[in-house]
């Protein structure tokens, strides 16, 4: 339908001098290679309708990363949730990242960070006041990650996952808004 035929024509980036991989938005087609990755390198899974909801309803920040043999190699989804601000009942919109992950093969040439560029203006056009994140207190990479894009530590979340485990609580504010 029509994200499938948009998203053929819509290719970001591509070759930095350390991997050769493309940049481009997911399709239905896409979603079992995504889900493939997930699982392998995530202990967060999820059903695959919840997958195909959020490509159906934020299509534009959906991305996956191939190599050069065309296998997804890492994916990228941000929802948009909207929260009761903190002294007003004025309803705050904030670009949600729910997962992202690059096989392990293919780690520390980029392409996480070639996902969030090309993701977080998407899900910025609605009109978010900040892009947020739980990340694991022991994922000391995705950690790092997240800093060098402007994220910081708010809070902790405690036991948040499954297993007991923390999670920071990360934000970083859309320029522009105070
Ligand atoms: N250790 C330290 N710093 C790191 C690491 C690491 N393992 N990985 C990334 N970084 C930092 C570095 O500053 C790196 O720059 P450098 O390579 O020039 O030093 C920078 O982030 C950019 O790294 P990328 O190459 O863009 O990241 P990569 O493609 O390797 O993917 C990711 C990073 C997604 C965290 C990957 O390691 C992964 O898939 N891990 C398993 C899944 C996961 O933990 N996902 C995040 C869960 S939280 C959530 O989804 C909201
Ligand atoms: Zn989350």
């Amino acid at each position: 339908m029509g994200t499938d035929k948009d998203s053929r024509s819509n290719i970001f980036t591509t070759n930095d001098n350390r991997s050769q991989h493309v940049i481009r938005r997911c399709t239905i087609e896409d979603l079992e290679g995504v889900i493939d990755v997930n699982e392998r390198e995530l202990p967060e899974d999820y059903p695959y309708f919840f997958y195909k909801s959020i490509l159906d309803n934020f299509p534009e920040s959906f991305l996956v990363a191939t190599n050069s043999h065309g296998r997804i190699v890492g994916y990228v989804m941000w929802r948009v949730e909207r929260i009761p601000a903190k002294d007003s009942l004025r309803l705050l919109s904030k670009g949600h990242l729910v997962s992202i992950a690059v096989s392990t093969a293919s780690r520390r040439k980029g392409i996480a960070s070639d996902l969030l560029n090309n993701s977080m203006p998407a899900i910025e056009k609605n009109n978010i006041t900040e892009f947020v994140l739980e990340v694991r207190v022991s994922n000391y990479g995705a950690i790092d990650l997240y800093k060098t894009f402007g994220f910081e530590i708010e809070s902790i979340k405690k036991k948040y996952y499954r297993d007991g485990e923390n999670a920071y609580f990360m934000v970083k504010k859309v320029e522009g808004i105070e």
